[in-house]
């Protein structure tokens, strides 16, 4: 397996001066940026458009990894590319037929990802892990950062991995911390998203490195 990706969230930064809570990700060794947004319907919290992603993108060259968790994605769907978002991933939930999402994402050149809640079976998805570049697997109910890891939920990782290309990027977000982000590695998972855990870390870059 490759080298592990670090996905910082920064709904768990500081907004009032995102700027440096970015940089600080990205001088302590984050592979990726992680950028949750949330539209008040499909999830019951509210966060960022892509106004945001479009200043983010000025400020830092690291892939910038964009999270929708929106009902109608497809609506918003340039609006994010033009904004410089470099992996686009979608929730399952959300869409009727995600392969017409997955190749007008891919159409822009950039990284095709779905997500799914909970609820939701990893095989769901499995028809569609050939064409995607990024599987989002989540383990806790997507809304907020800060909450507890559901093992349960991880489990679906074993599963997509033994489907899946070696090429295929599975990402799990939610309660991640040095030591369940050691149980999901075990199951097969390579990129890492963390909010709290790192955010609230007195050394970010220890925080980081604990991960991997
Ligand atoms: C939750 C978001 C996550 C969240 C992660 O809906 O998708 O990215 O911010 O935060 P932590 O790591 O604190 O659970
Ligand atoms: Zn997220």
């Amino acid at each position: 397996m490759n080298k592990i990706i670090v996905a910082p969230s920064i709904l768990s930064a500081d907004f009032s001066c995102l700027k440096e809570e970015i940089e600080k990700v990205e001088n302590s060794g984050a592979d990726w940026i992680h950028v949750d947004v949330m539209d008040g319907h499909f999830v019951p919290n509210l966060t960022i458009g892509a106004p945001v992603v479009k200043c983010i993108r000025k400020i830092t060259t690291l892939p910038l990894d964009v999270h929708l968790m929106i009902e109608n994605p497809e609506k918003y769907l340039d609006d994010f590319i033009s904004a410089g978002s470099d992996i686009i991933t979608f929730h399952y939930e959300t869409v009727e037929n995600p392969f017409d999402l997955i190749s007008k994402i891919k159409e822009k050149g950039i990284k095709a990802g779905i997500s799914i809640k909970p609820k939701t079976e990893a095989e769901a998805i499995l028809p569609y892990i050939n064409e995607l570049d990024l599987v989002l697997v989540m383990t806790v109910e997507p809304g907020f950062g800060g909450q507890k890891f559901m093992n349960e939920c991880a489990l679906k990782i074993k599963k997509i991995r033994e489907n899946a290309s070696d090429n295929l990027i599975i990402e799990v977000d939610g309660g991640i911390n040095s030591e369940t982000a050691k149980i999901c590695k075990d199951y097969g998972a390579n990129a890492l998203v963390s909010g709290n855990y790192i955010y609230k870390a007195q050394d970010t870059k220890k925080a980081i490195e604990s991960l991997r």
